[in-house]
């Protein structure tokens, strides 16, 4: 069982590991709904308790997976969902250019906000989301405006802690004033360190924990991806596009053999890296493969000297991907 984190200062206790869901929607490759339960019921039993999930994913089949994956485990599990990704049609919203090709449509209004809360509750399953996201910030609506929506959420009793997504510094300054926020989740892992530079240490000092969100580069640190399938969804992803994805593979090569060396495999030297940026981290990797939740579970025991920390964040120093990205 894998040790626990405070969720924000004084919060909740998580596993200091979380499980993404977000895969199971095939977004990477199929995925088998009856797999999917039981690799999430593989993460509960490995302590990686707080399960992520959003509404959009598989606009709510993944919020179903999860309740359906919950049913008679509610006590072990932390669920954690998101809003603001418009994915019914009939909805409007601001469109939100992403870099990868195509825009998404936001609304973080206080009518859309009341509404995403009550559908996502009844997909669930549940009377009581632990940790809601506003998924992106909505270009058109104040943050101010979308999070005193979601504070009526905690009044209601229908929210226990509120988070956001995809946000800046002063973003997140704005919205903790007008109600407390435990968590930011923002992409962060070995490749993409950007979060390091204004977000982090505005989350330090507020006393909110930083959610990495692709901790593994979207598969990409783990070393075993080879070739990406014409339908999979990173190849929007410019980091993995044409020959950007053979100049990341030469580039992350010495990291890689760092692994090897140490007899743990990539994906799990960076989590164990993730995991010793701080205990305000939780990073929430994901995967179809219940073999692969214990083998990433088992990074949380890896012990990494400051000579290691520090050979590790020369080979994988800020800028050195190639590929920008807006999200
Ligand atoms: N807030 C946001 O805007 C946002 C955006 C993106 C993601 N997220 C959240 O972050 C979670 C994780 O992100 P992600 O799924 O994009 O990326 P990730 O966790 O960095 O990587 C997932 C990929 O890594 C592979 N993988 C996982 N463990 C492995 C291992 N031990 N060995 C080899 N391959 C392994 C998986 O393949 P297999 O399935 O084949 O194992 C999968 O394709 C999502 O599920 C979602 O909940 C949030």
């Amino acid at each position: 069982m894998i040790k626990k984190r405070r969720l924000g200062k004084n919060g909740v206790s998580v596993g200091s590991l979380g499980y993404g869901a977000m895969v199971l929607e095939g977004y990477y490759g199929k995925s088998d709904d009856g797999h999917a339960v039981s690799t999430i019921h593989r993460a509960l039993d490995a302590g990686m308790n707080m399960i992520d999930t959003a509404d959009a994913y598989g606009s709510g089949h993944n919020e179903s997976l999860v309740r359906r994956a919950i049913a008679g485990r509610r006590h072990q599990a932390f669920v954690a969902t998101k809003f603001g990704i418009v994915f019914d049609e009939s909805e409007s919203g601001t469109d939100l250019p992403t870099g990868w090709g195509f825009s998404l449509k936001i609304n973080g209004t206080p009518t859309y906000v009341n509404k995403a809360l009550d559908a996502s509750l009844r997909r669930l399953g549940l009377d009581v989301i632990d940790l809601w996201y506003a998924h992106y910030p909505d270009p058109a609506t104040p943050i101010e405006e979308t999070v005193g929506a979601m504070a009526e959420a905690v009044r209601a009793g229908k929210a226990r802690y509120l988070g956001l997504c995809n946000v800046t510094a002063e973003q997140v300054r704005r919205a903790h004033k007008v109600s407390p926020i435990s968590a930011v989740q923002f992409e962060y892992s070995l490749w993409r360190r950007e979060a390091e530079a204004d977000l982090l240490p505005t989350l330090r000092e507020l006393g909110i924990s930083l959610v990495a969100w692709s901790p593994l580069g979207s598969g990409f640190l783990t070393g075993t991806v080879t070739r990406l399938d014409p339908t999979d969804f990173r190849q929007n992803n410019p980091r993995f596009k044409g020959d950007n994805f053979s100049v990341n593979r030469d580039r992350f090569s010495p990291f890689m053999a760092v692994a090897r060396e140490m007899g743990v495999t990539p994906a799990q030297l960076a989590l164990a890296w993730l995991l010793y940026q701080g205990e305000d981290i939780i990073p929430i990797p994901g995967t179809r493969r219940a073999d692969r939740v214990e083998e990433n579970a088992l990074s949380a025991d890896i012990q990494l000297t400051p000579e290691l920390l520090r050979n590790i964040n020369e080979l994988a120093r800020p800028g050195i991907a190639e590929g920008a990205t807006l999200i």
